[in-house]
This record gives structure tokens, C-alpha cells and sequence, in this order.
């Protein structure tokens, strides 16, 4: 049975060396390395490359590191059971750009946790459960542990929960995606347009499968760019510039 968060929080983490990979070369990374001085969120999971690890866990994660270090954070920590080769192969496949990866190949860090749980059905061999925790100098002030069930739940572990806990008020950012086409010069203003306010989009150029009917199909017209904000259609530059004139910055 895993402990409950309660029996964590107000602890040290535990000390352990992670053997990384950094420009082909092996690197000895501590705990004090990681922690020491330093505010940091760790979420670990089952490993790298699985299904909600892969499209949900990490991805909400990095789509809010900068919101993470506006309010206060130095470093988000991804940890799973699983080595160096595997979470630098994982971390390039994800575009991940602001998180660090922490290869817990062991499972030393995991059971000093009492988080490393058999997994052998599925022929993982020990693994990680899903948590996540909030470490100030080396201290463990929260934990989001995921309920035990015979599945894998993500239900507290989630960057959102994690966000909310730090500064419930935190401003999160709304996902941006523009449609464009390669030399369209209106596309060129919505994206400066996007830029000068401190939004962070997304593109979605025309090729490679995306068409013309791509671009009606989705927002009902034929005419590049179309800009969406946060679920919204806001339409081509001129509806954008006027969206945006009503907006504070992002
Ligand atoms: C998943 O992230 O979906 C997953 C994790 C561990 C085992 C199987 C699936």
C-alpha cells in the first residue's frame, strides 16, 4: 500500500545520484544538485514513451514551465524509472524545452519516495507512481499522490493541480494555433501581431497533409491565416488586431 502524502510532506527528499547523459558523456547529477537552494516541482510517472505520460502528464507540464517560473519556481523535474538513453530519446521526441528529465534507472530516488511499485504484469518489472511534489531547499512541502487503483490514474498529479496549489490565482496562458501559409503577408502580421503581445502559438502550416479545405473544414473559411484562442475562432489579422486591442498582454 502506498504511503499517504501527509507521512512525506516536511521530509527531506531522498539522496541518491542520478547517472544522466549530457553531450555523449556520462554525468553524476545529486540530489543536492537538483534541490539545494532551489525551489523545485517534481512529477514522476510509470515511464517514459507510455500513453498518458506521453499525451497528457508531460505535455501539460511543458506547456506551462514559464507560468511555473513566473510564479516562483527554478526548475520542474520529470522523474521516472528509466535511464538516461530512454528520457533523453523521450525528452527529444516531446519537445520538451524547459523541464529536466531525471533518468531514476535504480528506482533508488523512487523507493527512498516509497513510491516504487511492481508493475511486472505488464512487464515493466518496478516503477514509479504517479506523484507529484512541491520541494523547497531539499523539503518536501506538498504531494500530490494519484489514488491507488488497479489502473493509472492522473487525477492530482497534473501540472494544473500543482499550479493551482502554488498560486491559486495564477494567470494560465490560453493555447494560441494559427493556420498559415508560407509567404502569406497577412499570416506574417497576425503571427508579429501574436508575438508583440507575448503570446506563444502554435502553427499550422499549409502542406504536408494540411490544405485549403483543412483550414474551411475547421474554421468555415477558406481565407490564411485563421488565428483560434483558447477554443475561440478569432479569425484572420484584422479580427485578430482587434481581439487583441481589447486584451491585456499575455
Ligand atoms: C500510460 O502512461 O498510459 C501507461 C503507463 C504505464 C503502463 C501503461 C500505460
Amino acid at each position: 500500500m502506498l504511503p499517504s502524502a501527509k507521512s512525506f510532506e516536511g521530509k527531506p527528499v531522498p539522496q541518491v545520484t542520478f547517472k544522466t547523459r549530457s553531450d555523449d558523456q556520462w554525468q553524476d547529477v545529486s540530489t543536492d544538485d537538483v534541490f539545494k537552494g532551489r525551489t523545485v516541482v517534481v512529477f514522476s510517472l510509470p515511464g517514459a514513451f507510455t500513453p498518458t505520460c506521453s499525451n497528457a502528464h508531460l505535455p501539460r507540464y511543458n506547456e506551462l514551465s514559464a507560468t511555473f517560473k513566473a510564479n516562483g519556481v527554478d526548475q520542474i523535474v520529470c522523474l521516472a524509472v528509466n535511464d538516461a538513453f530512454v528520457m533523453n530519446q523521450w525528452k527529444l521526441e516531446q519537445q520538451v524545452q524547459d523541464i529536466t528529465l531525471l533518468p531514476d534507472g535504480n528506482g533508488e530516488f523512487t523507493a527512498g519516495m516509497g513510491m516504487l511499485v511492481d508493475k511486472s504484469n505488464i512487464g515493466f518489472g518496478k516503477r514509479s507512481w504517479r506523484y507529484s511534489m512541491l520541494v523547497r531547499n531539499g523539503v518536501i512541502e506538498k504531494m500530490f499522490i494519484e489514488p491507488a487503483s488497479t489502473g493509472d490514474p492522473l487525477e492530482v498529479s497534473d501540472a494544473d493541480t500543482m499550479l493551482k496549489y502554488i498560486n491559486p490565482q495564477a494567470v494560465v496562458p490560453e493555447a494560441v494555433v494559427i493556420f498559415a501559409k508560407p509567404g502569406c503577408p497577412h499570416c506574417a502580421r497576425a503571427k508579429a501581431q501574436l508575438e508583440a503581445r507575448g503570446y506563444r502559438y502554435d502553427e499550422i502550416s499549409l502542406g504536408q497533409g494540411i490544405t485549403s479545405s483543412t483550414l474551411r473544414a475547421v474554421s468555415g473559411s477558406g481565407t490564411w491565416p485563421q488565428v483560434f484562442i483558447g477554443g475561440r475562432r478569432i479569425g484572420g489579422a484584422d479580427e485578430l488586431e482587434a481581439y487583441l486591442g481589447t486584451r491585456k498582454a499575455a
